[in-house]
């Protein structure tokens, strides 16, 4: 057992005890952002004057050959300790003898941990950003290929009128880029630097925070100590990011259980994206589609048990905040699966443009185009509303469709129908003629838009991670 509080104890710690407290099993994945945060603060400490430069010089030294030798496998990190900040500074005391022991000046593992778990979320936040970003680009992909492909738009998951895959998609990537709107504003939100906050009442050494702050790549040091240590709202925030992020994608992964479907068939998946079965040799399941669903629930819990947890805890820290790591951890790697495969998957399937345009031309798709027609030939709405309603149930009666229903049909019912009507419910119609904004005739406009999210999203991505090198190469 290594503790760096031994101190007061006249007793060893119970074994149960000691293993229920410790966190070295999975905190040890911030490891990397443990060590560049000491590395700041062992900066700030020199350029103050609390430590020397030659400390300052010696204590870089053991830390970078730490990193290197963690890295490489040559040390390895064991559950001998309580925790990865007591592992890096007794490893670091070990190589480099009494300067290490000075680490710790002027800091706790209180703002020390807050700092890790804010250092790793924003590694994390970044990379769920740029593969939404790739995400973005394949749906953006099949917008552009499909413009053209009919297929019918539902309501209720009945027929109801004629959209285009182009624009069916287009609504997955306004969902996908407001995902990833909210990571850049959350990333923002919580730029900010705990160290310094120390226990919970700062310091009384002469700290420059701003400065250490700025090393780390933050925008500022965190107003208040006891609120740096303290909160955890920007695990809440991401979580909760994240939990719509599943929602929208088990909305997907439903479609696609559904369009790959014998019944629909409206899209195949890749045999390299489904799974057979053992015993049914005919089967192709969407396997994926329906992980990428299930596991949304375990992302909700994850945001479930950090509301939960955080509630009503009295300021400052408290040990209840150990519990923030593992669920996280575990609903941003289900995260960052799920949206690596769901691009896979779109990328590789095969749209059955056919089958999609035969089925918007059953099932009375273009019921209310044929309305419309009418109200262009001065008929008022309700009423050609009711005419359409009655020569719907005479193709059910025919077992036809309304494309097929015989002109003289339509003038039984009413006799301003004239031979145009055909035209005028054609699918290239019924889409064209639906010109508002967001319609699916405006689809060029919204891939003009699009596309220039995603040239700017390139653009901040490319932004944030030049701001982290440059802060990275003023650390180590
Ligand atoms: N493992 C702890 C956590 O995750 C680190 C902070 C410990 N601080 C303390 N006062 N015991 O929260």
């Amino acid at each position: 057992m290594a503790q760096l509080w031994g101190g007061r104890f006249t007793k060893e710690t119970d074994a149960l005890v000691y293993r229920f407290n410790q966190s070295i099993g999975f905190d040890r994945r911030f490891f990397e952002q443990d060590v560049r945060g000491s590395m700041a603060h062992v900066r700030m400490l020199a350029k103050q004057e609390i430590l020397t430069e030659e400390e300052k010089e010696q204590i870089l030294a053991g830390l970078s050959d730490i990193l290197r030798d963690v890295a490489d496998g040559s040390c390895v990190i064991t559950e001998e300790y309580e925790d990865i900040h007591s592992f890096v500074e007794a490893e670091l005391t070990r190589r480099i003898g009494e300067a290490g022991k000075k680490l710790h000046t002027g800091r706790s593992r209180n703002d020390q941990v807050a700092l890790d778990m804010r250092l790793y979320l924003r590694d994390e936040i970044d990379e769920t950003a740029e593969l939404l970003q790739s995400l973005l680009v394949t749906v953006e992909r099949i917008m552009e290929e499909n413009k053209r492909t009919y297929l019918p738009g539902f309501t209720h998951l009945q027929k109801a009128q004629p959209v285009t895959l182009a624009h069916h998609m287009g609504a997955y990537f306004e969902m996908f880029r407001r995902d990833q709107m909210r990571l850049f504003s959350i990333r923002e939100r919580m730029n900010e630097c705990p160290l310094g906050s120390g226990a919970l009442a700062g310091t009384t050494y002469p700290l420059d925070r701003a400065y250490t702050a700025s090393l780390l790549g933050f925008d500022a040091p965190c107003a208040n100590s006891m609120d740096g240590v303290s909160d955890r709202d920007y695990v809440i925030e991401t979580l909760d990011a994240m939990a719509i992020m599943m929602m929208h994608l088990s909305r997907l992964s439903e479609e696609i259980i559904i369009w790959n479907s014998h019944e629909y068939r409206f899209i195949e998946l890749d045999d390299t994206y489904s799974t057979g079965s053992s015993i049914m040799p005919q089967k192709k399941n969407p396997d994926i589609a329906e992980l990428i669903r299930g596991k949304t629930g375990r992302v909700y819990g994850a945001l479930m048990s950090m509301l939960t947890m955080m509630k009503a805890l009295p300021l400052a820290y408290d040990k209840d905040m150990q519990e923030d790591k593992e669920l996280t951890f575990d609903a941003l790697d289900t995260v960052k699966g799920c949206l690596h495969l769901m691009e896979g998957m779109l990328r590789t399937s095969r749209w059955n443009t056919e089958r999609m345009e035969k089925s918007a031309l059953g099932g009375f798709a273009n019921a209310t185009d044929a309305a419309d027609y009418l109200v262009r030939k001065g008929v008022p709405f309700r009423d050609a509303h009711s005419v359409i309603g009655r020569l719907v149930l005479t193709c059910i009666r025919k077992n036809c469709s309304l494309d097929e229903l015989p002109l003289a049909d339509w003038k039984a019912e009413c006799p301003a129908f004239e031979k145009d009507i055909y035209d005028a419910i054609s699918l290239p119609s019924c889409v064209n003629r639906r010109l508002t904004t967001g319609a699916p005739g405006a689809m060029e406009e919204e891939i003009f838009r699009s596309r220039r999210y995603l040239r700017q999203a390139e653009e901040k991505l490319a932004e944030i991670q030049h701001e982290k090198e440059q802060a990275g190469a003023s650390v180590f």
